[in-house]
């Protein structure tokens, strides 16, 4: 199987972990031959400085060009000379809106290996396997009017009933193949846009009789997280209610390093790892390179429809952590010291020539 990846290192850490997704993807290629052509280009805060766009045109011109799309961070958390965060996340808004992926998909389980090192009590993450199914095009991070004028400043949240509809199917539908539980999440206390979200999903779940549905508070469903996570199956979530409670799952793996995602629903499938630029431990060879990595993972399933490549990733991961190494945020044990970036993406390698069918 011959495939292009588009690869967009972005800014801070970004640059670091897809070093090591690329060698990974490049190991499986060569592992189970499969020809990869990468190409890599500009997008946040280094093309804004560069280019002074955060999603240049040649990016966007190879962006509709590939099979898919890989991200590394975007947005630095300092104002930059040419901008502000804002401007630098808006080349990442943008390509989500150019490529029309309008579900992110972000699951969350725990391997074993990471139990005891988890901040929870291992009986409370023990088995947790989730996924935040995101609505990712809509609500308030597009949302007009936004701006701040006059002493007053606003953003909108805002939903159409076709695109609740749409989010709503795909968690659905991903729930049939899974534990077959959808829980939707809002606040309709107070929102009229959330009033609206439960009412649209409440519908489309009278037409999955199988699936058990629920929709819960975003409030409780922050606190539900820590307390019981292992209740949880699909979480049908608007675009800023994922994006917190996503960061918020993370950590009951131990890490948000640890996190890929996937967003699907258009014709070019768009991977980034959950976490964010990171500018404070930039360059410093430290990040963990895993939500990159796994990302990947998901690209090999949901793009190329290679399952046991998919699987091997994984397998790889887990016998890296069950050997006792990781990055410095995952506290390793075992008697071992935290590895780089760079030692983590070539034991993974490694571990990848090695994994057999059992493991998967
Ligand atoms: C994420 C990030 C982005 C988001 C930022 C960088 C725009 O936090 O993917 O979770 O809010 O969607
Ligand atoms: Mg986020």
């Amino acid at each position: 199987m011959a495939g292009r990846v588009l690869f967009l290192p972005g800014d801070g850490i970004g640059p670091e972990v897809l070093r090591e997704a690329r060698r990974v993807l490049e190991a499986v290629g060569e592992v189970y031959g499969h020809r990869f052509d990468i190409v890599e280009a500009p997008i946040g805060d280094g093309a804004l400085e560069r280019f002074g766009d955060p999603l240049p045109e040649d990016t966007r011109a190879l962006a509709v060009e590939v099979d898919a799309v890989l991200v590394g961070a975007v947005g630095l958390a300092v104002r930059s000379a040419h901008g502000t965060e804002v401007d630098a996340s808006r080349g990442l808004l943008d390509l989500r809106r150019l490529l029309g992926n309008h579900a992110n998909l972000r699951p969350v389980s725990v391997p074993e290996a990471l139990v005891a090192r988890s901040p929870l009590r291992p009986e409370r993450v023990r088995g947790v396997d989730l996924v935040v199914v995101r609505e990712l095009l809509g609500g308030i991070y597009y949302g007009r009017p936004r701006g701040i004028e006059d002493g007053v400043a606003f953003d909108t949240e805002i939903y159409t009933e076709e695109e609740i509809r749409r989010i709503s199917v795909s968690a659905f539908e991903l729930a049939r193949t899974r534990r077959r539980k959808v829980t939707s999440i809002d606040k309709a206390n107070v929102l009229e846009s959330s009033i609206f979200w439960r009412r649209i999903a409440e519908g489309v779940s009278r037409d999955y009789p199988d699936i058990e549905f629920s929709s819960m508070l975003v409030d409780n469903c922050a606190m539900q997280l820590i307390r019981d996570p292992r209740q949880f199956d699909v979480l049908l979530t608007s675009n800023l209610f994922g994006d917190i409670l996503s960061d918020e799952a993370a950590v009951l793996v131990g890490s948000l390093g640890m996190l890929p995602s996937a967003s699907v629903g258009g014709d070019i499938g768009l991977y980034e790892p959950v976490h964010g630029a990171a500018p404070d431990i930039a360059g410093r060879g430290i990040a963990n390179p895993v939500g990159a990595i796994l990302s990947v993972a998901m690209m090999l399933d949901l793009t190329f429809a290679l399952p046991d490549e998919e699987g091997a990733v994984r397998a790889a991961v887990n016998r890296v952590l069950e050997d006792g190494y990781g990055t410095v945020d995952l506290h390793a044990d075992g008697g071992r010291a935290p590895v780089s970036t760079a030692r983590m993406g070539e034991l993974i390698v490694g571990a990848l020539g090695t994994v057999g069918k059992a493991d998967q």
